[in-house]
């Protein structure tokens, strides 16, 4: 079998039962989720479900206390570095920049887990270095243009504005080359029209067939972008498919709606502003 017809034979992110314990707190229990090339999966649920701590059992930032995570059918090792480098990429619930770097920087940093000259070579700055070098600026620059920051290369990433900050973060995950890339809360924060815009940037994401994780509080914005939503409560998978049934489950209306959808939105929208003033 070739490895192409291998790849093709499994998700291409998948988690098999995995638990996470915290002392005595039990964060996730016996969480599955299967992401298939070219889709988009939604993960909702209350503060606290776990949602967060799930992405970093699936980075490696969190070794799961049990249960394993596979990558095109190959189990990644709980090593951030290696998971990005075998293809998984992420943004934070708290953005996390280097805030006195410039834009275009902060996208090169992403860049350089798939640059093979060593350190001696850049030191040395010899010519080869020099063409990846200008390789890995040029492919930051269509990414960042990718993203809308093309006239922004040069501002230092802290004056950006909240929503272009998160922009950021994802065109400094997708200059790894990602094959997955997990959103943690991508609109937080944002206003109606950021929210918008950032819905389309993740439609154009999957349609350069990079798949995609996201986790939200508005559960309009993930109703109307994933093509299966996972419902998290107490770090318990409660209900996961297609956003139409999981949206009429009982069970999803009760324990995590428990309201009509349009009051939970604006509720949650409320939460997720306050989050951010919170943590600017
Ligand atoms: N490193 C950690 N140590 C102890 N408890 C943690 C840690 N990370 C997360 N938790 C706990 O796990 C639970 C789930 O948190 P989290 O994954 O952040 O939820 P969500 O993202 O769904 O809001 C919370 O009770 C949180 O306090
Ligand atoms: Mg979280």
């Amino acid at each position: 079998m070739t490895a192409l017809a291998q790849d093709t034979a499994h998700p291409v992110l998948e988690a098999r039962g995995v638990t996470m314990v915290f002392g005595g707190l039990t964060a996730l229990n016996d969480v599955s989720l299967r992401l298939d090339r070219g889709k988009i999966v939604g993960l909702i649920g209350p503060n606290g479900a776990g949602k967060t701590t799930f992405f970093n059992c699936l980075t490696g930032l969190y070794t799961p206390t049990k249960g394993t995570v596979l990558l095109s059918g190959r189990r990644l090792a709980p090593d951030p570095s290696e998971v990005t480098i075998a293809g998984v990429a992420r943004t934070f619930q708290n953005i996390r920049l280097f805030p006195n770097m410039t834009v275009l920087e902060n996208v090169l940093v992403g860049r350089h887990c798939r640059m093979r000259q060593g350190p001696i070579a850049s030191l040395l700055h010899g010519p080869s270095f020099r063409r990846e070098e200008n390789a890995a600026k040029q492919r930051s620059r269509e990414l960042l243009a990718f993203v809308g920051l093309a006239s922004a290369e040069d501002e230092i990433a802290r004056n950006l504005p909240y929503g272009d900050q998160r922009r950021l973060e994802i065109a400094r995950a997708l200059a790894t080359d990602p094959k997955v890339l997990l959103l943690d809360e991508p609109t937080a924060g944002m206003n109606p029209q950021e929210t918008e815009a950032a819905r389309q940037l993740i439609f154009a994401i999957r349609d350069t067939g990079v798949s995609v994780v996201v986790i939200e509080h508005d559960i309009k914005f993930i109703f109307g972008l994933c093509d299966s939503v996972s419902v998290l409560v107490q770090g318990e998978l409660l209900v996961e498919g297609r956003p139409e049934v999981v949206r009429a489950d009982p069970r999803v209306i009760e324990a995590y709606l428990g309201k009509p959808p349009e009051e939970i939105e604006s509720e949650t929208r409320g939460a997720a502003e306050q989050d951010k003033r919170e943590k600017p």
